[in-house]
């Protein structure tokens, strides 16, 4: 291992800094943007990276390039056994250890997560009215989720999100209660224009409400600076452009995947839960890490494995113009 690390970096300049690890492909959920309603077919128990091989590969990230981050995602993580342990294997890198969940399990495990180093969650919450939620979901967990939510908050999980994805005709409406929603508790919301990652092909850019508009209907009600963007978060880039409530009840974001892309300044690259490496949710190429690693490759040869396809991170999306191809994957094939 090199004693000062060096950065990695992609093609086009940007440093490669944030890796999203999937621990599985399975949910409790089945969102209408992200699954069909019978769910997909899960992989096989030994298909999925373990924790200590997902934990291997993390290492040689912080290790070589100094990643400061590490988000888990799933599917639903929380679904997948002994999920502390991953996290008592990952605190003593030292990283930006978030995950990403829908909650729905947080009221039972919060507390454990937290006391193995998990450091904070974004929550995702579309919806306040327990049938459109439940319509969304398909499960009827509103009130399960809004207990997780204050679950993550007394376990100190924060700055605690909640990700609400914003569908054209079904959730559009509530765009304003669940920002009034996010001040009350003392949690940023952040809405996110509704991608092509759903399992059903169903995608149409007349369901994507452009954060633009969304920030307009929350300005009307809670004025908002909207000239001065917030420029950082916490340790690194996030997609979320931020914007704060001018009355001081904290602030709001918008991931404007499509009107916008934040291409520009991506900072991550990704593992599905059967170990395969993308440098992109819409990448159209993978690399099998679990492959290399189950022929028991080393540190060295994973490196350079990962190297080769940062090697590989194109510019930027190209949602909604001709040539775009979707991924055949979903978001909870890929890992959110
Ligand atoms: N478009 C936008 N965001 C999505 N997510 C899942 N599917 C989509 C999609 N099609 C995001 C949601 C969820 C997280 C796990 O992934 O924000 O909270
Ligand atoms: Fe599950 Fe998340 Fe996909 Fe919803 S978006 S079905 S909670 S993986």
């Amino acid at each position: 291992m090199p004693s000062v690390p060096d950065a990695l970096v992609d093609p086009f300049g940007r440093r490669v800094e944030d890796l999203r690890l999937s621990v599985t492909d399975r949910c409790n959920f089945r969102c209408t943007y992200c699954m069909p309603a019978e769910g997909l077919d899960w992989l096989p128990r030994s298909d999925l990276l373990t924790y200590e091989e997902l934990a291997r590969i993390a290492r040689i990230c912080v290790e070589r390039w100094a990643f400061s981050g590490i988000r888990i995602t799933g599917g639903e993580p929380t679904v997948r056994a002994q999920l502390p342990r991953l996290f008592e294997m990952l605190a003593p890198l030292g990283v930006d250890l978030a995950m990403t969940t829908n909650g729905v399990r947080l009221a039972k495990i919060a507390g454990d997560l937290a006391a193995a180093g998990l450091r904070r969650v974004n929550v995702s919450l579309d919806s306040l009215k327990p049938d459109v939620f439940e319509r969304l979901t398909r499960r009827p967990e509103l009130d399960n989720t809004l207990a997780g939510i204050d679950a993550a908050l007394a376990a100190g999980l924060g700055p605690v999100k909640i990700n609400c994805v914003v569908m054209r005709g079904v959730n559009d409406d509530e765009v304003v209660d669940l920002a009034a929603f996010g001040r009350e508790i003392g949690v940023g919301v952040r809405f996110i224009e509704f991608m092509p990652l759903d399992a059903d092909g169903g995608w149409n850019l007349d369901q994507v409400v452009p954060a633009r508009e969304i920030l307009e209907r929350i300005d009307a009600v809670f004025p908002l600076d909207l000239d001065a963007r917030e420029a950082r978060a916490g340790e690194h880039v996030e997609p979320a452009a931020r914007f704060s409530y001018r009355d001081g009840g904290g602030d709001v974001g918008v991931i404007a995947s499509v009107t916008e892309p934040f291409c520009g300044n991506c900072d991550r690259v990704r593992l599905t839960a059967e170990g395969k490496f993308r440098t992109c949710l819409f990448a159209l190429e993978e690399f099998d890490l679990r492959a290399i690693i189950r022929a028991d490759a080393t540190d060295d040869e994973i490196a350079t494995m990962i190297a080769r396809a940062v090697g590989t991170k194109w510019a930027g999306h190209r949602i909604a113009r001709v040539d775009f191809v979707r991924p055949t994957r979903s978001m909870s094939q890929i890992g959110g």
